[in-house]
């Protein structure tokens, strides 16, 4: 089996990288065995939207590296997204969660290049995938957000 980060951002992602993060993060380490769980999604976006907002400040700072173990989180995490959708047969949302997977990969390229303004533009194009996504498949409830039923 590969290694994700090798695969998808072997440009940028040090190859250390994905041993520490195999090892040190649940989610990171199921990425290749399983889909998650609807109970593990939620959660799976809450560390989504805080790596996200990660990868801001350490494009604003120009924490090149930074960025990089950023995307080492993101690639798998975008990755466990789409299986999550692919096993449901949920063909928009899967695209929805390509178009971030290809996002990601132009900040790696942008990350390699240390160029602000191509980083803030992929930013920008990752974050267009969050609300298509969210009209279509999340609800909110009393206390918080669910799949859509039927999703
Ligand atoms: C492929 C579809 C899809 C994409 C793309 C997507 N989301 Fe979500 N997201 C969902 C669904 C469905 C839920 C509702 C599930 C839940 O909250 O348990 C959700 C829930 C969330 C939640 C609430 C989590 C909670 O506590 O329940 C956050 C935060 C979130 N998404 C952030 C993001 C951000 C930030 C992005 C873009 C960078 C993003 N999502 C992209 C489908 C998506």
């Amino acid at each position: 089996m590969e290694c994700c980060c090798f695969v998808r951002a072997r440009r940028f992602v040090v190859p250390s990288l994905c041993v520490v993060l195999l090892t040190a993060s649940g989610l990171v380490a199921g990425a290749r065995q399983s889909v998650p769980t609807e109970e593990e999604y939620g959660a799976l976006m809450t560390e989504i939207r805080f790596t996200v907002g990660d990868t801001v400040q350490h494009v604003d700072s120009r924490y090149w590296p930074e960025l990089g173990e950023d995307l080492g989180k993101l690639f798998p995490m975008f990755e466990q997204v789409e299986a999550f959708w692919t096993a449901r047969g949920a063909d928009d949302a899967v695209g929805f969660a390509g178009e971030a997977l290809a996002a990601l990969n132009a900040l790696d390229e942008a990350g390699a290049a240390m160029s602000v303004p191509a980083a803030r533009a992929a930013i920008t194009t990752l974050r267009g995938t969050c609300g298509p996504c969210h009209d279509a498949h999340r609800e909110e409830t009393a206390d918080g957000f669910r799949i859509k039923p039927g999703s």
